[in-house]
Protein backbone atom coordinates (compact mmCIF):
# COMPACT_ATOMS: atom_id res chain seq x y z
CA UNK A 1 0.00 0.00 0.00
CA UNK A 2 1.42 3.74 -1.00
CA UNK A 3 0.20 6.26 1.10
CA UNK A 4 0.95 9.66 -0.03
CA UNK A 5 -2.22 11.65 1.99
CA UNK A 6 -0.56 13.59 5.15
CA UNK A 7 -3.78 13.72 7.15
CA UNK A 8 -4.48 10.16 6.51
CA UNK A 9 -1.25 9.18 7.67
CA UNK A 10 -1.35 10.98 10.77
CA UNK A 11 -4.42 9.73 11.26
CA UNK A 12 -3.72 6.30 11.72
CA UNK A 13 -1.55 7.24 14.70
CA UNK A 14 -3.52 6.65 18.43
CA UNK A 15 -1.36 7.74 20.93
CA UNK A 16 1.58 7.97 21.75
CA UNK A 17 3.02 5.17 23.95
CA UNK A 18 6.49 5.51 25.03
CA UNK A 19 7.70 9.21 24.23
CA UNK A 20 11.07 10.70 22.77
CA UNK A 21 12.11 11.90 26.41
CA UNK A 22 11.34 7.94 27.83
CA UNK A 23 13.31 6.64 24.85
CA UNK A 24 16.62 9.14 25.27
CA UNK A 25 16.80 8.52 28.94
CA UNK A 26 16.65 4.66 28.43
CA UNK A 27 19.07 4.95 26.07
CA UNK A 28 21.69 6.55 28.01
CA UNK A 29 20.94 3.93 31.46
CA UNK A 30 21.29 1.06 28.51
CA UNK A 31 24.33 2.96 27.08
CA UNK A 32 26.31 2.46 30.78
CA UNK A 33 25.40 -0.59 31.16
CA UNK A 34 26.61 -2.21 28.23
CA UNK A 35 29.94 0.21 28.93
CA UNK A 36 30.27 -1.34 32.36
CA UNK A 37 29.30 -5.03 30.91
CA UNK A 38 31.74 -5.17 27.81
CA UNK A 39 34.75 -2.81 28.98
CA UNK A 40 38.18 -4.53 27.58
CA UNK A 41 36.05 -6.39 25.31
CA UNK A 42 35.96 -6.78 21.57
CA UNK A 43 32.47 -5.07 21.21
CA UNK A 44 30.00 -6.02 17.74
CA UNK A 45 26.49 -4.87 17.73
CA UNK A 46 24.65 -6.63 15.03
CA UNK A 47 21.61 -4.68 14.38
CA UNK A 48 18.76 -6.71 12.71
CA UNK A 49 17.49 -4.60 9.54
CA UNK A 50 15.02 -2.71 8.76
CA UNK A 51 13.46 -1.82 12.14
CA UNK A 52 16.10 -1.51 14.20
CA UNK A 53 18.05 0.55 12.25
CA UNK A 54 17.21 4.00 14.19
CA UNK A 55 17.78 2.49 17.71
CA UNK A 56 21.17 1.25 16.98
CA UNK A 57 22.23 4.24 15.78
CA UNK A 58 20.69 5.98 18.95
CA UNK A 59 22.08 2.67 21.04
CA UNK A 60 25.85 2.84 19.84
CA UNK A 61 26.54 6.99 20.04
CA UNK A 62 25.21 6.04 23.68
CA UNK A 63 28.12 3.60 24.51
CA UNK A 64 31.54 5.15 24.90
CA UNK A 65 33.40 1.59 24.70
CA UNK A 66 35.27 0.98 21.57
CA UNK A 67 32.67 -0.98 19.34
CA UNK A 68 31.92 -2.24 15.52
CA UNK A 69 28.87 -2.53 14.07
CA UNK A 70 27.20 -4.94 11.58
CA UNK A 71 23.67 -5.38 9.89
CA UNK A 72 22.07 -8.37 9.20
CA UNK A 73 18.25 -8.90 7.66
CA UNK A 74 15.34 -10.49 8.35
CA UNK A 75 11.67 -11.24 7.28
CA UNK A 76 8.81 -12.26 8.68
CA UNK A 77 6.51 -9.58 8.60
CA UNK A 78 5.15 -9.03 5.07
CA UNK A 79 2.17 -6.96 4.97
CA UNK A 80 0.57 -4.89 7.81
CA UNK A 81 0.38 -6.01 10.87
CA UNK A 82 -0.38 -9.87 10.59
CA UNK A 83 2.96 -12.18 11.12
CA UNK A 84 3.49 -14.80 7.63
CA UNK A 85 5.00 -17.37 10.85
CA UNK A 86 8.17 -17.57 8.69
CA UNK A 87 11.53 -15.90 9.15
CA UNK A 88 13.79 -15.34 6.05
CA UNK A 89 17.01 -14.22 6.06
CA UNK A 90 17.63 -11.47 3.50
CA UNK A 91 20.91 -9.90 4.24
CA UNK A 92 24.06 -11.63 6.34
CA UNK A 93 26.95 -10.05 7.82
CA UNK A 94 30.25 -11.08 5.67
CA UNK A 95 33.13 -11.18 8.81
CA UNK A 96 34.04 -13.77 11.22
CA UNK A 97 32.44 -13.25 14.39
CA UNK A 98 34.52 -15.78 16.54
CA UNK A 99 36.78 -13.08 18.26
CA UNK A 100 34.24 -10.84 19.34
CA UNK A 101 31.15 -10.53 21.88
CA UNK A 102 27.97 -9.88 20.21
CA UNK A 103 25.55 -8.19 21.00
CA UNK A 104 22.30 -8.21 18.96
CA UNK A 105 20.23 -5.42 18.76
CA UNK A 106 16.70 -5.92 17.54
CA UNK A 107 13.69 -3.60 17.54
CA UNK A 108 10.83 -5.84 19.18
CA UNK A 109 10.58 -9.60 20.39
CA UNK A 110 6.81 -10.39 19.12
CA UNK A 111 6.70 -13.90 18.22
CA UNK A 112 10.29 -14.93 19.03
CA UNK A 113 10.55 -16.47 15.67
CA UNK A 114 13.36 -13.90 13.91
CA UNK A 115 15.17 -13.71 17.42
CA UNK A 116 15.38 -17.76 17.96
CA UNK A 117 16.34 -18.25 13.83
CA UNK A 118 19.13 -15.13 13.79
CA UNK A 119 20.36 -16.55 17.51
CA UNK A 120 20.89 -20.00 16.41
CA UNK A 121 22.88 -18.73 13.15
CA UNK A 122 25.24 -16.53 15.08
CA UNK A 123 25.79 -19.11 18.12
CA UNK A 124 26.88 -21.57 15.36
CA UNK A 125 29.68 -19.58 14.40
CA UNK A 126 31.18 -19.34 17.86
CA UNK A 127 31.28 -16.00 18.93
CA UNK A 128 33.32 -15.19 22.68
CA UNK A 129 29.64 -14.20 23.66
CA UNK A 130 26.31 -13.52 22.29
CA UNK A 131 23.59 -12.08 23.83
CA UNK A 132 20.76 -9.87 22.64
CA UNK A 133 19.69 -5.94 23.61
CA UNK A 134 15.74 -5.52 22.51
CA UNK A 135 14.12 -1.84 22.47
CA UNK A 136 10.72 -3.38 23.22
CA UNK A 137 9.40 -7.02 24.74
CA UNK A 138 5.90 -8.16 23.93
CA UNK A 139 5.64 -11.18 26.59
CA UNK A 140 2.13 -12.09 25.42
CA UNK A 141 2.71 -12.59 21.99
CA UNK A 142 5.70 -15.23 22.24
CA UNK A 143 4.71 -18.59 20.21
CA UNK A 144 8.32 -19.89 20.89
CA UNK A 145 10.34 -19.34 23.76
CA UNK A 146 13.09 -16.39 23.92
CA UNK A 147 13.96 -13.65 26.28
CA UNK A 148 16.52 -10.71 25.50
CA UNK A 149 19.33 -10.03 27.90
CA UNK A 150 18.67 -6.35 27.56
CA UNK A 151 15.20 -5.00 27.88
CA UNK A 152 14.15 -1.52 27.65
CA UNK A 153 10.64 -1.25 27.28
CA UNK A 154 8.04 -4.29 27.68
CA UNK A 155 4.54 -3.73 26.43
CA UNK A 156 1.06 -5.03 25.81
CA UNK A 157 0.38 -6.82 23.21
CA UNK A 158 -0.38 -4.17 20.80
CA UNK A 159 0.63 -2.91 17.40
CA UNK A 160 3.19 -0.64 17.70
CA UNK A 161 4.92 2.07 15.01
CA UNK A 162 7.55 4.56 14.99
CA UNK A 163 11.75 4.88 15.81
CA UNK A 164 12.16 2.58 13.46
CA UNK A 165 9.06 0.34 13.98
CA UNK A 166 6.93 0.43 10.66
CA UNK A 167 3.45 -0.59 9.31
CA UNK A 168 3.68 -1.58 5.95
CA UNK A 169 6.60 -0.05 5.33
CA UNK A 170 5.69 3.64 7.17
CA UNK A 171 5.92 5.87 10.54
CA UNK A 172 9.50 4.39 10.91
CA UNK A 173 10.57 8.11 11.24
CA UNK A 174 8.53 8.94 13.92
CA UNK A 175 10.71 9.80 17.07
CA UNK A 176 8.54 8.48 19.90
CA UNK A 177 6.99 5.02 19.86
CA UNK A 178 2.82 4.75 19.06
CA UNK A 179 -0.14 2.68 18.94
CA UNK A 180 -1.21 1.96 15.59
CA UNK A 181 -4.76 2.48 14.83
CA UNK A 182 -6.10 -0.85 13.24
P1 LIG B 1 8.91 -12.04 15.86
O1 LIG B 1 9.73 -12.92 14.97
O2 LIG B 1 7.46 -12.40 15.83
O3 LIG B 1 9.44 -11.92 17.26
O4 LIG B 1 8.84 -10.64 15.18
C1 LIG B 1 9.83 -9.78 15.19
C2 LIG B 1 9.67 -8.75 14.10
O5 LIG B 1 8.31 -8.49 13.75
C3 LIG B 1 10.20 -7.47 14.63
O6 LIG B 1 11.59 -7.40 14.45
C4 LIG B 1 9.40 -6.44 13.87
O7 LIG B 1 10.05 -6.16 12.66
C5 LIG B 1 8.07 -7.11 13.62
N1 LIG B 1 7.07 -6.68 14.62
C6 LIG B 1 6.56 -7.38 15.65
N2 LIG B 1 5.67 -6.68 16.36
C7 LIG B 1 5.61 -5.47 15.77
C8 LIG B 1 4.89 -4.26 16.07
O8 LIG B 1 4.09 -4.12 17.02
N3 LIG B 1 5.11 -3.21 15.22
C9 LIG B 1 5.96 -3.27 14.16
N4 LIG B 1 6.67 -4.38 13.86
C10 LIG B 1 6.51 -5.47 14.67
MG1 LIG C 1 12.70 -6.30 13.14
Amino acid sequence: MILTDKKEYEGRIERVLISKEEIDAKLREYGAVIDRDYAGKPLLLISILKGAFIFLGDLSRNITIPHEIGFMAAQSYFEGTSSSGQVNITLDIAQDISAYHVLIVEDIIDTGRTLKVIHGMLADRNPLSLKVITLLDKPERRKVEFNADYTLFTIPDHFVIGYGLDCGEYYRNLPYIAEYKE
